[in-house]
């Protein structure tokens, strides 16, 4: 098969949480600068890998092309809205051979569960944005590993990833972007 290049994109809260506690998106996550360089990344991916609550949470005006995980998936199935998978009844290496069998960029950006599957598939890049100063209690972490005394970035360097240099999105905050980059690769 053709290279398949798998990108994960977060924007966390200083103690590495995606979402509060009622598993909503919090105002403090929100940031206009994030938005658009999420949405320039999007633009280069052939695929968007979403949880099906986020699936369902955010429409798709440009219509780009969905798979959605979910356990309701007798494996891959292609819907109107997308392609609906689910891995326990496909192997990764299958749908995506199915869905791009040219190969190509896959954006991946969560929720928990589906960080926490591609952490065992491999990620080639980790976009990791921080909206630095802010803490959400009893938020949802981006990964499940994270506790007091793990961070998302020791998660990300146990899995082979290497932190490109921290780059300010927004100066307010500031938000900034770490990129995390696979150790194998130059770039
Ligand atoms: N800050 C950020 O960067 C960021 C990123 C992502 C999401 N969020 C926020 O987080 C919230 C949603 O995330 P979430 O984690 O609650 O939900 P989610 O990942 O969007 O969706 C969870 C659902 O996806 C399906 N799923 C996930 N992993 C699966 C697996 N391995 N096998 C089968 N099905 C699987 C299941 O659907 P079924 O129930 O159909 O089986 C599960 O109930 C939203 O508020 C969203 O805005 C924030």
């Amino acid at each position: 098969m053709s290279k398949v290049e798998i990108h994960g994109y977060a924007i966390v809260s200083d103690n590495d949480c995606i979402a509060d506690a009622s598993g909503l998106t919090p105002d403090v996550l929100r940031n206009d600068a994030d938005w658009a360089y999420f949405q320039a990344e999007l633009n280069k991916s052939a695929v968007t890998v979403l949880g099906r609550l986020g699936h369902e949470a955010n429409p798709n005006p440009k219509g780009r092309l969905r798979m959605i995980l979910s356990s309701s998936s007798t494996g891959l199935e292609r819907r109107m809205d997308g392609w609906w998978w689910s891995p326990e009844r496909m192997s990764w290496a299958d749908a995506i051979r199915t869905i791009l069998p040219e190969g190509g960029r896959v954006a991946v950006p969560g929720g928990r569960q589906v960080f926490d599957l591609f952490l065992g598939i491999g990620y080639d890049a980790f976009h990791l944005t921080r909206a630095e100063g802010t803490v959400i209690p009893n938020g949802v972490p981006v990964f499940s590993g994270c506790g007091d005394d793990t961070r998302a970035e020791a998660i990300l360097s146990t899995h082979g990833l290497r932190p490109n240099p921290r780059q300010i999105l927004d100066p307010v905050g500031p938000v900034s972007l770490t990129i995390w980059r696979n150790g194998r690769q130059d770039s």
